[in-house]
């Protein structure tokens, strides 16, 4: 097949390739023109009259840039109503690309900051999941984020909240502004949470050194890595992640427009897929980023010359490196393996 059909066939395939989203923001699926309608429906000033204002605001030179415009976003979110409204748009979207099964981070801290209670923001979004479950056949799990550029006794009332909701929040997780704050500085919150029976999982080497990746996975005893791209660097830790298959949730659009790699052609998706690391490929925050994750998908496809055997490989990844069980992901795995052989 030459270049010119090659393009078109892989992107049939990824659209046909059923696949699981590990990587997800609930807040980062927060599109413009949601924006502004929850900021008009709350009563919230913004500094953007128009989608195309909001749109602008989107360009990013560090994940410091991003975040400030994502939390600014954030702040239309009030009523539990908001929160269903936001996880259902996303969960559309999500089905459209082929997801079947979603888990999920939200950062509670972020919105009892504001004085929005974390039962409001837990009993949307579980709204908006059960309407996953039961209108669009997608399941999922949630993962509660701590954000480390707060204090560890912030952590510990997130987590305090989390331990009286444990039949909907299934792990937890790290994330915010990374440079200069390494996992270790919340090994105390995560042993806990560990004993109260979360999953644990952290955004690690988004920014910060491969020390940070090893960090996650010795002081917080992480059985998945968010990003971990900065783990690439250092063979040795390369060899671990492969050796122990602890999974990596990469989000190349994100890592582009957040200036982590250069190009597309720079994604360690390959790289990692070729070491032999559990990788997947997910869309961070989409709305922010320009692409939900089958975008993510066809997005590297070209730059990093994957071959359809890669696509099938990062959707079965996906599958395999989720906290679904054992005969879950063999029925998600077989239905991919059935897509890849119609295609
Ligand atoms: N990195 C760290 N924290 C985040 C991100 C991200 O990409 N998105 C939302 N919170
Ligand atoms: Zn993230």
């Amino acid at each position: 097949m030459n270049e010119t059909d090659r393009a078109p066939a892989l992107n049939q395939l990824i659209d046909a390739l059923p696949k699981a989203e590990l990587h997800l923001h609930i807040e980062g699926t927060l599109e413009p023109e949601m924006m502004l309608a929850l900021a008009e429906r709350n009563g919230v000033s913004l500094p953007y009259e128009t989608v195309e204002d909001v749109r602008r605001a989107y360009q990013f030179d560090s994940l410091q840039d991003f975040l400030d415009i994502y939390y600014l976003g954030m702040s239309v979110l009030i009523n539990e109503q908001d929160f269903r409204d936001l996880t259902v748009a996303y969960l559309e979207k999500a089905a459209d690309q082929g997801v079947r099964h979603a888990e999920i981070f939200f950062d509670p801290q972020a919105h009892t900051e504001r004085g929005v209670a974390f039962e409001t923001v837990l009993d949307g979004i579980s709204a908006g999941l059960e309407h996953g479950r039961t209108s669009l056949g997608i399941t999922s799990k949630l993962i509660m984020c701590f954000l480390r550029h707060l204090p560890e006794e912030s952590a510990f009332e997130a987590l305090a909240c989390a331990c009286k909701h444990k039949d909907r929040i299934a792990g937890v997780g790290l994330d915010s502004s990374e440079k200069g704050l390494p996992p270790a500085l919340f090994s105390r919150v995560f042993a806990e949470a560990r004993q109260e029976g979360f999953i644990p999982v952290a955004h690690a080497g988004e920014e910060g050194p491969a020390a940070y990746v090893a960090g996650a996975l010795d002081d917080l005893q992480v059985q998945r890595v968010d990003h971990g791209v900065s783990a690439l660097d250092d063979p040795a830790l390369t060899a671990r992640l492969a050796k122990q298959q602890t999974p990596l949730t990469m989000c190349p659009l994100s890592n582009l427009r957040l200036k982590g790699i250069p190009s597309l052609a720079d994604s360690p998706v390959k790289r990692a897929l070729d070491a032999g690391i559990l990788v997947t490929v997910n869309s961070d925050d989409p709305s922010y980023f320009g692409g939900y994750v089958g975008d993510n998908y066809k997005a590297i496809a070209g730059p990093l010359k994957l071959e359809a055997e890669d696509l099938v490989t990062l959707a079965k990844n996906s599958f395999a490196a989720s906290f679904l069980s054992n005969a879950e992901k063999q029925r998600h795995i077989a239905a991919v393996e059935e897509a890849a052989r119609s295609y």
